[in-house]
């Protein structure tokens, strides 16, 4: 099977396209330099030239606190950029694996979403991804998956895990909010993840399903879990509420995603956060530079 991922230069598009070169499945891998997904010509003309089965989208538009004030070029990434890769996939007979985000939710629940929850994003970005997934699954509905996750670090890319190697490393103590709850995920374990699916889209794989690692947190847990295992003392960082950061786009309260479809797939539990986080740890570590004095 060969495999196309955009967004290639990203946080998950260099696990993804990693991961597929690590198993010597055949890969392009473009980054924006090499494909812009807003071109139709060039997405055309990749999709022509590469003849991939599937294509994997981890390319976005993800300054969700910029896209407040550019939902036009956001939108254009993440809405119109994926209709034009499903129908290019329609017209190449390729299928797409489409990558999407819990911001399509309002973020006010009490207990896990469900991938057919009915989503309500509160920001500019989550309406943009929100229209990049509908716009998939209406272009290419028997031939396309769309798999929402959330609060991604991993070795490559900005991530609050990241920021947090830094700070403590600079600072004494660290404020971190402790009102907003969602699920830390390793790029690697949702590479994992994809990589799995891709065989399947368009099978018995089509739709919207949730990949993140399990369990749930807020910042503050994340920060201290973090602190601890760098053998650092948890006690130097301290709750504050999200107030205290106000930032353009409103964060969500609770954004915990259920993992039912890909219990019914019969795909591997996904694991614990703190699990995933001891063994990335020292990788992401050691791939954080250090703040010059
Ligand atoms: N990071 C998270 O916490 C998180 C949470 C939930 C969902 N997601 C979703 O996960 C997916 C992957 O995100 P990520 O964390 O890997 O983000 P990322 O590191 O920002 O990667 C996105 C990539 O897309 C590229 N890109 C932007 N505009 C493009 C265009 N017009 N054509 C082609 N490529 C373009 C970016 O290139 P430039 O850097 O050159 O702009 C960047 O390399 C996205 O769908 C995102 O919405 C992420």
């Amino acid at each position: 099977m060969r495999w196309l991922v955009t967004g290639a230069g990203g946080l998950l598009g260099r696990d993804t396209a990693g991961l597929l070169r690590a198993r010597r499945e055949p890969v392009t891998a473009l980054d924006r330099a090499a494909l812009d997904i807003t071109d139709p010509e060039a997405v055309h003309a990749a999709l022509a030239a590469h003849r991939p089965h599937l294509v994997v989208n981890c390319a976005a538009y993800t300054a969700v606190d910029a896209a407040e004030h550019d939902e036009e070029r956001a939108l254009r990434v993440n809405g119109d950029g994926p209709r034009l890769l499903a129908r290019a996939c329609a017209a190449h007979g390729a299928r797409l694996l489409h990558v999407s985000t819990d911001y399509v939710f309002a973020g006010d629940a009490r207990a896990p979403y469900p991938e057919d929850h009915r989503p309500g994003p509160r920001t500019a970005y989550g309406r943009t991804k929100l229209a990049g997934e509908r716009a998939v699954l209406s272009e290419l509905p028997h031939a396309s998956a769309v798999v929402r996750t959330a609060w991604l670090y991993g070795v490559h890319g900005p991530s609050f895990v990241r920021t947090m190697i830094r700070l403590e490393a600079s600072r004494d103590t660290v404020d971190v909010v402790d009102d907003q709850r969602g699920q830390p995920t390793w790029s690697a374990d949702l590479a994992r993840t994809l990589v799995r699916l891709g065989p399947r889209v368009g099978d018995d794989v089509t739709g919207v399903l949730h990949a993140t690692n399990a369990g749930e947190a807020t910042w503050y847990d994340l920060a201290r879990a973090v602190f601890r295992q760098l053998g650092a003392d948890p006690g130097r960082v301290r709750p504050v509420g999200g107030a205290a950061f106000p930032r353009p786009a409103p964060r969500p309260a609770y954004s915990v995603l259920a993992h039912g479809r890909l219990r019914n797939l019969g795909l591997p539990a996904p694991r614990d956060w703190r699990a995933a986080l001891h063994e990335a740890l020292p990788a992401v570590r050691e791939e954080t530079p250090r703040e010059t004095p």
